[in-house]
């Protein structure tokens, strides 16, 4: 009944307000562009601003994703603040169908930044972990070949929506990439799900860390992973340095950590 009203909405009401009233049903999202329009220390002008948020609209609307526009103007902000004059790359590990992959692409286009993507592109690995609830309380379960978004279809969706030029896209299980890859990094975004692909990323992608960069996880709400960020043995004797502060951890879902010298 509410589905065939929505749809006969849709057909009788103008695009804008269509559009406008998608827009007003996640309030949290809407402050968070506001927020991003009006701050005056996101490096890039109004209007290219003004340009980028309609983009991201753009994606959210023809795209499937688990992530607010608030998490993902988080590593935007991040990108767009990169030094220009240094070359080493943005990561982001874990695209699904490439909305996040698409947005982060036009933020690193304004900074000519180039995005390398690492995903399996055949959706969550095979595992055993034994996931209940996240610390909000809702379901946490993470089942082979959930979230899958096949390459091809993620090229689509990032030539269509985002900056494809921007973008180098890795294959494989990070277990199988991750050890393979050398390159400096001035920022990180994960979003794997699993503990066991969380600590994979750690091992090998926070050493690659400039110091200064930043790192996003978008799953720190879910208390095994929170167990890996916690875990200092983990740090000392795989990364090896002492766990750093970690921003949010235990109460956040998009948790941080500045890399220090
Ligand atoms: C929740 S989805 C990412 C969602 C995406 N960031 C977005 O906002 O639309 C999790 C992703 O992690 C990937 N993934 C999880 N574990 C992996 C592993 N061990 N190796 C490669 N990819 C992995 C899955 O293929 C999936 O695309």
């Amino acid at each position: 009944m509410v589905i065939g009203i929505k749809t006969a909405l849709k057909h009788i009401l103008p695009k804008p307000i269509i559009t406008t009233l998608r827009v007003l049903q996640e309030p949290i999202d809407l402050f968070a562009c506001i927020s991003f329009l009006l701050n005056p220390s996101v490096a890039i002008a109004l209007q290219d601003r003004f340009r980028l948020i309609k983009q991201l609209y753009a994606v959210t609307f023809s795209v499937k994703s688990p992530h607010t526009q608030k998490e993902v103007l988080s590593y935007i902000g991040t990108i767009l603040a990169l030094p220009a004059h240094k070359s080493a790359v943005v990561v982001e590990v874990g695209c699904f169908k490439g909305s996040s992959t698409a947005k982060f692409s036009l933020a690193a286009d304004l900074v000519g930044k180039e995005l390398v993507v690492f995903d399996s592109f055949q959706g969550i690995p095979d595992n055993d972990e034994p996931h209940d609830k996240n610390i909000f309380g809702a379901e946490a379960k993470f089942v082979k070949g959930d979230w899958c978004g096949p390459l091809e279809e993620v090229k689509n969706n990032v030539a269509k929506y985002g900056k494809i030029n921007r973008c180098r896209f890795v294959p494989g299980w990070v277990d199988d990439t991750l050890p393979k890859f050398h390159e400096p990094i001035l920022a990180i975004y994960i979003d794997v799900d699993l503990a066991s692909s969380t600590r994979t990323c750690l091992k090998y992608l926070y050493p690659l860390l400039e110091t200064g960069g930043v790192l996003y996880s978008q799953d720190g709400h879910l208390p095994l992973v929170i167990d890996v960020f916690n875990d200092e043995q983990f740090w000392l004797n795989e990364i090896g340095c002492r766990k750093p502060t970690i921003e949010g951890l235990g109460v956040k879902k998009l948790i941080k950590i500045v890399k220090g010298a």
